[in-house]
This record gives structure tokens, sequence and C-alpha cells, in this order.
């Protein structure tokens, strides 16, 4: 199984729904984190959970919390949208969320992730998942971790083997996620740095029994990568015209949905800075949409781009 990693600013409502429409390859869809500021929650989280936006079968919402009675308010307002399975997130790297002991913040603190989580299942049959790192500062956490992991009976354990302090880059600490294979009682989903079929064969080998794999800036960059793993074959003409119905859904949708073309198309913009690495030139097409100011400009600009890899 494939699922869509949290990719906050990226995997919005727009592109997951888009996705599904025109990819259909992914089973689950993990929505990027919502969590409280000034004790509410910004509306622009309340866009990404509404469930009209959120049609696919699996839908898994995350939730961003620093204790058990912040996650029951967020998690009430999942309720109200229909939802009865939530991800925890205690992977988030940022030092402005972990300094609140939110995300991997709370990783050096099993006993308050205890309370969180015994909070939880002592009052709800929800299902409940957690995405973690292998620490905030040393993958050492992780076994202290996982020890408060084992006593509740979560759905799922997502692991990216990296450290806070790594960010998004670095090497992947296998060695953590072996650990995590032998000690954790749940199942585990491996994610981080899955970026073509080779490198999902490589950790395949690496971790057997692993079944489930959460690949997010790969399918940015390649949004065919799950097609490629699945053994799903396409013609380059294929390729190229799925590709271009997709850019053409996401860019059809913000137009309605946002206040004026400019908007949409900084969106457009910011999709592209990985949706260029489906392109042999990456450099020069990211240097053209960069460019354009204007929606006028930028739909000949964007066919040039495509009808340059049909040809
Ligand atoms: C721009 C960006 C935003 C992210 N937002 C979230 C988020 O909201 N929740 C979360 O759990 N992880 C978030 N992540 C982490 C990804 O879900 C994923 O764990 C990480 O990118 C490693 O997987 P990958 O190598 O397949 O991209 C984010 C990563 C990036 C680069």
């Amino acid at each position: 199984m494939i699922y869509l990693a949290p990719l906050q600013g990226f995997t919005d409502y727009v592109y997951r729904a888009s996705y599904a429409k025109v990819f259909n390859a992914i089973d689950a869809y993990f929505i990027p984190y919502i969590s409280l500021k000034n004790n509410t929650i910004p509306n622009k989280y309340i866009r990404e959970i509404l469930p009209g936006n959120n049609e696919q079968s699996r839908v898994v919402p995350q939730i961003l919390a620093k204790d058990a009675a912040e996650f029951k308010v967020l998690e009430n307002i999942l309720v109200e949208n229909s939802y009865s399975e939530f991800n925890l997130n205690l992977g988030c790297p940022y030092p402005m969320v972990t300094n609140r002991r939110k995300g991997s913040g709370l990783l050096p603190f099993p006993d308050e992730i205890y309370k969180l989580l015994d909070h939880f299942y002592s009052r709800s049959n929800a299902t409940l998942s957690v995405k973690l790192r292998a620490g905030l500062k040393l993958a050492d956490e992780l076994e202290a971790v996982i020890r408060v992991l084992n006593q509740f009976p979560l759905r799922e354990v997502i692991l990216h083997a990296r450290v806070a302090g790594q960010l998004y880059s670095g090497a992947i600490d296998e060695n953590a996620f072996s650990y995590a294979k032998q000690n954790l009682q749940h199942k585990l989903v491996y994610n981080g740095d899955i970026f073509s079929k080779h490198d999902f064969i490589d950790k395949q080998n690496k971790f057997p029994g692993v079944d489930t794999w959460m690949l997010g800036r790969g399918i940015l960059m390649n949004p065919l990568l799950p097609h490629e793993i699945k053994g799903i074959e396409l013609s380059e003409k294929e390729r190229a015209d799925l590709l271009y119905t997709f850019h053409q859904t996401i860019l059809e949708r913000y137009l309605e949905i946002m206040d004026n073309e400019g908007n949409a198309l900084n969106k457009m913009k910011q999709f592209w800075i990985y949706f260029s690495w489906c392109f042999p030139n990456q450099k020069k097409v990211m240097k053209h949409i960069k460019k354009v100011k204007a929606l006028n400009k930028y739909n000949p600009t964007v066919k040039s781009i495509f009808n340059e890899i049909k040809s």
C-alpha cells in the first residue's frame, strides 16, 4: 500500500482531490496537520478538513497538539466533520513547534505522550495512528517512546527515521527504523526519501515485512511514482497526458476557489517547485515558471513546457 504523506502547503485538498481524480493509485491520503492558534482553529485548517473537500475513500486528518486537552479540542472538530480516524503528529521538526512541546518536541517526554494517548483511549473508540521521527535530538529517544506506543491499540505507526535537527536532509537512520521494526508491536509504515522505484526496492530489501509506504516529496516530484512502484505500465504519451490533465485539474480548481487570478498563480508556482522535477530540464522549467507574472502568460508557458516532452 502507498500513502500520500502530509505536506503542509503542498498536499492541500485541491492537490489531494485532483490526484485522486486523475491517478487513483494511492491507498490513503493524510491531511497536513491542524493545530490551535490562540485557542482557536484557523479557517485555513477548516477548509482542509471539510468532508466535501475530502471525498477519497480513506482520508486521515492529522492533529498537532501539545497535550490531551489541545488534542481533544481538535478531535472534537474532526468528529463534528464526520471523521473517525486520526493521526497524531510527533514529527514536525521546526523549533517554533518543538519549543512548545508539539510534534517531535514531545519525543523526549514519553510520559507526556503516555498521558495524551491514555486520555484519548479512555474516552474514544476512534482509530488513531502516530507519525513520528526517530527523535528530537537523538534516535535514542525512540526506545522509551516505543515502550509507550506499545501500551495502546494504535492502528499503525509511521516512522520518518531522521531526528528533527536534520529537517528533511541528511541520511535516514536505517538502524533506528530496524530498531522500531523489531520492537514495535504495531504495524510499521516506512517514510522517507523514496524518490524512485529503485529507492523503493532498496528499502523493501532492507526492511522485509514492511508492506505500507508513505511517500511525500517523491510523489510531488513525480506523481506517477506510485504507478511505477505498483508496476502499472504507461507509454510516454500516456504519462505526459496524465501529468497535463493533473496540472489542468489543479489549475482550474485554484481558479475557482481563489479570490483572484494572482493568488491562483502563486499557488501554481508553489506547485511547480516540486512538479518541475517531472521534466528533464528542471532548472530551465522552473526559471520559465518563476518569470510568469500573469495568467495569460502562464498558460502558453505551461503548454510549451509540455510540448517539449511530447516532441
Ligand atoms: C514542506 C513540507 C511540509 C510538511 N508538512 C508535514 C505535516 O503537515 N505533517 C507531517 O506529519 N509531516 C509533514 N512533512 C513531512 C512529510 O510528511 C514526510 O514525513 C517527509 O517529507 C519525509 O518523506 P518524503 O521523503 O517521502 O518526503 C512535511 C514535509 C515538507 C517537506
